[in-house]
């Protein structure tokens, strides 16, 4: 293939990765945005396939056959609940691969750079080999914590900003060392010094923020895996890779800021860590009697309500009940109720958890409503049902300075009539705080996995 059909097909293949960014902003076009993302991504691979810079299409061929095996399997296997840990793995990946093609261009001497090309490759070979190796070491303990491996709770050594700090100078002096002694051919021990402190760095980093920010984690990983992939396309001069890493590393640093915005965070002290920590003292402890109601009750009330709410959480995607709550829905606005899904920000275990599980079952896009919207609104909501949901509709987030939640924006449901909360147990939610929501005055528990009990009062409803 020629140089300018190369260059063509990455244009191509940029213009369709920036249409599926745009696509998959909005729910009713994110089908298509994947399919231009998918369609950009095939005319990339093959136009670099072609380009002429392959020396063995062996080799090719089965990276090809394995990775693509290995992610069909993942994602026909992995549950919609294990998404985040997927993508958390996935960044990783991507981490790991900027690392050791870092590492292969260092190696490679068969083609001798000299001058100013030779430093400008080198300063590429140390950033990409930083980024990545912290993406990495982030992305596992992400992975670790999001899937429970380890505990959630954040790591707050003592002194952490300045270990932060001091691991950031040592970084910037080993770049002075590196550059230096590239001339003379031990360049590989700072450059290997400088990994293990961003390998470190990354761990710390993740380690240290805690619960209820994991979200920003997750999307703060998501940008940073966009950078290793640009600093990897500056290695390897791949114009594509530059700009699709950039595109993955901007939106990831926008989504970053907008879930901090949506948890009332600052960004950057969600970096720096510790701040799923209390900030002084103890959290109140939630005191007072619980009243549970059952399915026939539960539908009484939804009978004789005008306005119903349904707020979900991380529970329905647990217990797979977008469907039947779906039923309900269709039901209730049958009998000529007002039905509205209110959807927190960071509801689930990943940004968009709600939408995705409300679009898989068909529930109409025009009905579903973010918290914004309805926090004005709840003193004209007969009764809300709560499903799988806790940290998000936690009032101890508005009026106990000392909770991990303190400051988040919440779904004030209390305000509105009847609150029904469905889940399990008295259990607490991700970021493992009471919630004096369940007993409250107007509120009321139905115990049970949610998709059983939503079935119960779908069958209430019916009879
Ligand atoms: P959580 O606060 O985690 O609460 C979920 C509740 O669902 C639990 O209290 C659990 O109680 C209940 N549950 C679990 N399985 C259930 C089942 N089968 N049937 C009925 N109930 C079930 O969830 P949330 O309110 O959605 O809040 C999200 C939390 O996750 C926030 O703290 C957020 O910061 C964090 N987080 C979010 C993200 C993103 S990007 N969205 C990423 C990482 C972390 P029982 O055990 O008693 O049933």
């Amino acid at each position: 293939m020629s140089h300018s059909l190369v260059t063509m097909s990455y244009i191509i293949a940029t213009i369709l990765f920036i249409l599926s960014l745009s696509g998959l902003s909005k729910q009713e076009t994110a089908r298509k945005g994947n399919y231009y993302g998918m369609l950009g991504m095939a005319i990339a691979i093959a136009a670099t396939a072609l380009s002429g810079y392959v020396t063995s299409y062996e080799v090719l061929l089965g990276a090809l056959v394995v990775g693509g095996a290995i992610g069909a399997r993942a994602a026909i296997k992995v549950e919609m609940t294990q998404m985040p840990e997927l993508v958390a793995i996935m960044h990783s990946l991507v981490g790991m691969a900027a690392v050791l093609v870092g590492y292969a261009n260092f190696l490679d001497v068969s083609h001798p750079l000299i001058g100013v090309e030779k430093t400008i490759h080198e300063v590429e070979i140390y950033i990409g080999i930083l980024i990545g190796a912290v993406t990495f070491s982030g992305s596992v303990i992400a992975f670790c914590k999001l899937s429970e491996k380890i505990s959630g709770k954040p790591l707050l050594l003592p002194g952490r900003h300045w270990f932060n700090l001091l691991l950031l100078i040592a970084a910037v002096a080993l770049a002075g060392v590196f550059l230096q002694q590239s001339e003379n051919g031990s360049a590989i021990v700072p450059l290997a010094i400088m990994t293990g402190i961003a390998l470190i760095f990354g761990i710390h980093m993740v380690m240290a923020i805690g619960g209820a920010d994991m979200p920003v984690v997750v999307s703060m990983l998501n940008s940073y895996s966009g950078w290793a992939a640009a600093a990897t396309g500056f290695m390897l001069s791949n114009d594509l890779l530059i700009v699709t890493g950039a595109l993955v590393g901007s939106s990831g640093a926008i989504l970053s800021y907008i879930m901090c915005r949506a948890m009332n965070r600052n960004f950057i002290s969600v970096i720096a860590g510790g701040f799923g920590a209390a900030a002084g003292g103890e959290a109140a402890v939630i005191e007072g009697e619980v009243q549970p109601i059952d399915a026939d009750e539960t539908a009484q009330l939804l009978l004789e309500a005008k306005n119903i709410m349904i707020i979900p959480g991380y529970g329905m995607a647990v217990a797979q009940a977008q469907h039947t709550v779906n039923e309900i829905t269709k039901l209730l606005k049958e009998k000529g109720k007002k039905v509205g899904f209110g959807i927190h920000p960071v509801a689930g275990r990943m940004p968009g958890h709600m939408n995705v599980l409300l679009a898989e079952a068909k529930v109409p896009y025009d009905i579903v409503y973010e918290m914004d919207e309805i926090n004005e609104d709840w003193a004209h909501v007969d009764v809300s049902i709560v499903i799988g949901a806790n940290d998000i509709v936690n009032p101890s987030a508005l009026d106990d300075p000392n909770s991990p939640i303190a400051g988040m924006p919440v779904l004030e449901c209390w305000k509105g009539g009847t609150t029904i909360v469905l889940k399990r147990s008295m259990a607490s939610g991700y970021a493992g705080v009471g919630n004096p929501l369940f007993v409250l005055e107007n509120t009321r528990m139905l115990f049970g996995d949610a998709n059983a009990t939503m079935q119960a009062v779908l069958k209430a409803l019916k009879g």
